[in-house]
């Protein structure tokens, strides 16, 4: 049966012109997802009208006004987005503070542009949507764009406590082995395929002339404070030593957890103790405690033939 709408935007009628498809959830349930500018929505959730329609709000991000001091922080779920966005914050503010709303006030699916009207300059976006559904504006005004890595085993047993956790696009009985089949055989050419996201990623920043810094995960567990510096000085604000560290000091795992216990969630999609849930281990390597010998194996050969001779260079123990 399906959920009664509790959330405030409205979800149109599904018309011919709809792309909807019937695909296997991890543990082999189905589930209809309707699909918009390579983004999949599954309609159950879609239904509960917490998130815009995105028959609607894709094409209005993509004509929304931008400014050449924006800010878009661009990854594959998992990837450490909600520490990026509060270290940029931290930066600009020149304070060890948080901001007053958790990064999702500021994430791209979750909201309609004018929603944004009244966010100070420097706005920080941030979304795991591909590039065409980025605001084209973007890149004619030279805005910011940093694009965060993360070691694709990490990302997977990452992904999987979370979706444990939320039992967001699975039943709770799913296993960890039944959920990495259901990733090795995503072959859909949508933004939930991590090989299909990274492709489009690399035809957007080689053939578009951007700002763009890209990061990874491992790198800012190694050395804290000179990635923030390297992210200070690309955002154009560059802080001194005292403060980098005191920045890295207040975004530790545990402590931005609990800070997000506090605040507004900024988004009907999820509330505070949901944000507050997505901070787990916050580890390299923890894969190893996931993947059986056999499935590590079975992965390697999968990211062998997927990678069209790409080179991440992934760090996976540090
Ligand atoms: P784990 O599940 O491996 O712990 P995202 O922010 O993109 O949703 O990524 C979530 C992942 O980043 C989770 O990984 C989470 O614990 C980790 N993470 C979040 N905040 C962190 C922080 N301040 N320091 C280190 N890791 C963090």
């Amino acid at each position: 049966m399906e959920k009664p709408q509790k959330g405030k935007y409205e979800f149109g009628p599904i018309t011919e012109k709809d792309v909807v498809v019937s695909i296997k959830q991890p543990g082999n349930a189905e589930t209809e997802v309707l699909i918009v500018e390579e983004q999949e929505i599954r309609l159950s959730f879609q239904r509960l009208g917490i998130i815009p329609d995105p028959r609607i709000l894709i094409p209005s991000l993509k004509e929304m006004e931008c400014y050449d001091d924006d800010i878009f922080i661009c990854a594959y779920p998992k990837c450490g987005t909600h520490w990026v966005w509060e270290m940029c914050q931290m930066i600009i503010k020149g304070k060890a503070e948080y901001h007053s709303k958790a990064k999702e006030s500021c994430m791209m699916e979750f909201h309609l542009p004018e929603e944004y009207k009244d966010i100070p300059r420097p706005r920080i976006f941030n979304t795991h949507f591909t590039p065409v559904c980025l605001p084209k504006q973007a890149v004619e005004k030279k805005s910011k764009f940093i694009l965060l890595h993360r070691n694709p085993k990490d990302i997977v047993t990452s992904l999987y406590h979370h979706m444990v956790k939320t039992k967001f696009n699975m039943d709770s009985t799913t296993t960890w082995s039944q959920f990495l089949q259901y990733i090795l055989h995503n072959d859909r050419e949508v933004s939930s395929n991590w090989f299909f996201y990274n492709k489009r990623w690399t035809e957007f920043t080689s053939s578009n002339d951007l700002d763009v810094l890209v990061m990874n995960y491992e790198d800012l567990k190694i050395d804290t404070v000179s990635c923030l510096s390297k992210l200070a000085n690309f955002i154009g604000y560059p802080r001194d030593e005292k403060m980098l560290k005191e920045i890295k000091e207040k975004c530790s795992l545990n402590k931005m957890k609990d800070a997000e216990k506090e605040r507004d969630s900024g988004t009907t999609a999820v509330n505070s103790e949901q944000v507050s849930d997505l901070y787990r281990k916050g580890v390299v390597g923890d894969w190893k405690n996931q993947f059986t010998v056999a499935e590590n194996e079975q992965f390697d050969a999968h990211l062998k033939e997927n990678m069209n001779g790409e080179n991440l260079n992934f760090k996976y123990e540090i």
